[in-house]
């Protein structure tokens, strides 16, 4: 399974991509507004960093514009995934990247009908987002799970990207049953190490150690 990094936050991504923990990295306006940067710096920094796909969102409702938009951010580097939110509008733009080649990250997902529609436009990655269905007391791993089985019956090559990914067991769930990517926030990404019985084993080991009074180095 591969991890994107939720953020445009380039501290939180260079941190977590020395660790090697990260496939890619997904923003979108919101993330832009919190990061204070301007987009096309702050999203050729990004690219700069990390080797995966970059997904950079359009801001355009109607298709012309949507393609305008899409391709002066994909002049901002090889890769960049061009991120078009899911109307008609959005699957014309996305079927006109795909054919000239470009990743596009299909994106506000909530239902495997527009998973499909986004499959056939030539969706490199489809986004349904898990939290906000969770949010209106929906139930988000079943999206990710309806979609995978569509897709495996179908072959389409379009990777489920698990978003809007709030805690761990969204993680966890989302490996379970198959998505290719999820895209969290930094914070849950760093999370998923914490065990309480780790620390307790830990400090218990390094008490005893403390006792034969060895160094190893
Ligand atoms: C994904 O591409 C979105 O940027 C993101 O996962 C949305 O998450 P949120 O619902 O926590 O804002």
């Amino acid at each position: 399974m591969k991890f994107f990094v939720d953020t445009a936050e380039i501290d939180a991504i260079a941190e977590l991509n020395d660790l090697g923990m990260v496939d890619g990295v997904t923003t979108n306006p919101s993330l832009i507004m919190k990061s204070g940067r301007d987009i096309i710096e702050v999203t050729k920094e990004i690219c700069a960093l990390v080797d995966g796909p970059v997904s950079a969102e359009v801001v355009a409702t109607e298709a012309d514009a949507m393609i305008e938009e899409g391709l002066k951010l994909a002049e901002i580097a090889e890769n960049i995934a061009i991120k078009v939110p899911l109307t008609w509008a959005g699957l014309k733009a996305c079927k006109a990247f795909s054919e000239r080649g470009h990743m596009v990250n299909v994106t506000l997902c909530f239902s495997a009908n527009q998973a499909l529609l986004a499959a056939k436009a030539g969706a490199s990655f489809i986004s349904p987002f898990i939290g906000r269905l969770d949010d209106v007391n929906l139930d988000g791993m079943e999206l990710i799970s309806d979609i995978r089985q569509i897709y495996d019956n179908y072959d389409f090559q379009t990777e489920i990207l698990a978003a809007s990914i709030r805690t761990v067991n969204h993680v966890t769930e989302s490996a379970l049953i198959g998505a290719d990517v999820i895209t969290a926030p930094p914070g849950v990404i760093k999370k998923l190490a914490d065990h309480p019985l780790t620390d307790k084993g830990l400090e218990a080991f390094l008490a005893d150690w403390a006792k034969t009074g060895q160094k190893i180095v």
